[in-house]
């Protein structure tokens, strides 16, 4: 990478998402709710006095044949009396020897019938009364044996006691039919109301379903472009992490090879001028040493001892660093050389336990950014193991792997969890970024107490 990338543009506003109207729903869910229970209501109502109607009609019209009944058994009586009377036929006075056990169940289920009317009920007493008296009149005349119409040409009390009964019976028939006709009307004009509010009601239920079909289509229409908004708001943060992503990898990538640029420049500068200037200082001092008078050199001679030796710990100080900072053996023998004399430079010190090193006899040359970066993540493997592992055997291994080169920094330590790393702990992050960088892989293999396997995969056909 040549330039800086550019910064990074601020992520546009997410647009607004409509909200679901639920408020309405319920409340049109809410009014079926309640005119459904008052039709259920209204019908139950509608049932239960559409039903007392008809018991009253059946009652009543049970007393009118009772009363029918009465006035009927009455007459009969007296005609089989009459036809006796007149004939001496013992044959008609049949039914009104028969007669009397009618006429008193006629008059006990008249009595028992529920009356409402007081004055009705006194009647029906009364009627009881003038039965009595009736049926003993005709026992009297039976008795005699002689019509009373053959001596009372009114046909006496016994005909006023029958009319009187006639005319109380017809009153009763009368009021109770009167109160049929009450009933019946009033059973319609319920009908009538019933229908109406069946018609309002049912309406009603009627246009709230069509209101919450309408609600639901909507909501359903909503939901739909809400999962569309989500959806493309979704695909746009992925781009947008996607692209951020990739100019953080290529920022990243910039700042690795640049960092190597500058660390071969200064090793470059150090190694040429520092070098050239401490050599020749040195050089200077020799010639002044052999040149001087032995007598003249004598009283100086400690101090030149110390400036050589000044001079060659600068001279090995340079060496370190430009080792440290360009990596001695990498470009002139190569990455396996390089490997091997790794645990001999001083950046990684003493880990503490035994190394075993298993490089492969020799490598086909590699890309010089290949080489480097798995040299610098060996490197960086073996500092942390240094610092952290408390290992006593640790393993650097580089073999080739089918179309894969593979380095592996392998210690029985400590162990740490891959997963739980601080944010200012770049060593791993570097290594993964450098393999990332040549399209391989590092897995990280770790647990507490457990040791650490740090394996990277670089492909190698690639290289050829
Ligand atoms: N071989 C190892 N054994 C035990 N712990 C390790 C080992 N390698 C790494 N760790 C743990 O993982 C952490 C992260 O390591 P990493 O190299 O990323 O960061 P660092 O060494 O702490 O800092 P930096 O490398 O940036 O100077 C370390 O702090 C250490 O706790
Ligand atoms: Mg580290």
């Amino acid at each position: 990478m040549d330039s800086m990338p550019e910064p990074l543009p601020l992520p546009p506003a997410p647009s607004r998402l409509p909200r679901p109207r639920a408020g309405l729903l319920i409340a049109v869910l809410l009014l079926s709710f309640v005119l459904g229970l008052a039709w259920l209501v209204a019908g139950q109502w509608q049932t239960e006095s559409s039903r007392a109607a008809l018991e009253d009609l059946r009652a009543r019209s049970v007393r009118l044949h009772h009363l029918d009944t009465l006035l009927l058994q009455m007459l009969d009586a007296e005609s089989s009396v009459r036809g006796y009377l007149l004939t001496r036929n013992p044959v008609y006075l049949r039914p009104y020897q028969e007669g009397q056990a009618g006429l008193e169940a006629t008059l006990g289920a008249l009595r028992a019938d529920a009356w409402t009317d007081e004055g009705q009920r006194e009647t029906v007493d009364h009627l009881a009364l003038l039965i009595d008296m009736r049926w003993s009149l005709l026992t009297q005349a039976i008795e005699r044996g002689v019509p009373p119409t053959a001596v009372q040409p009114d046909g006496g009390t016994g005909k006023q006691v029958t009319d009187d009964i006639r005319a109380r019976i017809l009153t009763l028939r009368a009021a109770t039919q009167a109160e049929i006709d009450a009933t019946q009307d009033g059973a319609f004009a319920r009908f009538a109301d019933a229908r109406t509010m069946n018609r309002v009601l049912g309406a009603s239920v009627l246009a709230l379903l069509l209101v919450l079909v309408v609600v639901l289509y909507r909501q359903d229409r909503l939901r739909e472009r809400m999962a569309q908004l989500l959806h493309s708001e979704n695909e746009r943060l992925h781009t947008e992490v996607a692209h951020r992503t990739q100019e953080l990898s290529s920022l990243a990538s910039y700042l690795t090879n640049a960092r190597e640029a500058e660390k071969a420049r200064l090793a470059r500068e150090l190694h040429d001028e520092l070098g050239a200037l401490l050599t020749a200082a040195k050089l200077d001092a020799g010639w002044i040493v052999r040149t001087l008078p032995a007598d003249s050199l004598a009283p100086l001679r400690g101090r030149f001892d110390r400036l050589l030796d000044t001079l060659n710990q600068g001279i090995a100080l340079k060496r370190k660093v430009v080792a440290d900072l360009r990596p001695p053996l990498l470009s002139e023998l190569g990455l396996v050389e390089a490997l091997r004399a790794l645990p001999d430079s001083g950046d990684i010190g003493e880990h503490g336990g035994a190394l075993e090193i298993d490089l492969p006899e020799s490598l086909p040359e590699l890309p010089p950014p290949t080489a480097l970066a798995l040299y610098r993540i060996a490197q960086e493997a073996l500092t942390n193991v240094r610092r952290y592992a408390q290992a006593t055997r640790v393993r650097l291994r580089l073999r080739i792997e089918g179309d894969e080169l593979e380095l592996t920094v392998e210690d029985n330590g400590v162990g740490f969890d891959p997963a739980a790393r601080g944010d200012d702990r770049h060593g791993l992050a570097g290594m993964a970024h450098r393999v990332q960088m040549l399209a391989g892989r590092l897995d990280i293999d770790s647990a507490p107490g457990q040791g650490t396997r740090i394996t990277a995969r670089v492909p190698f056909a690639r290289m050829h």
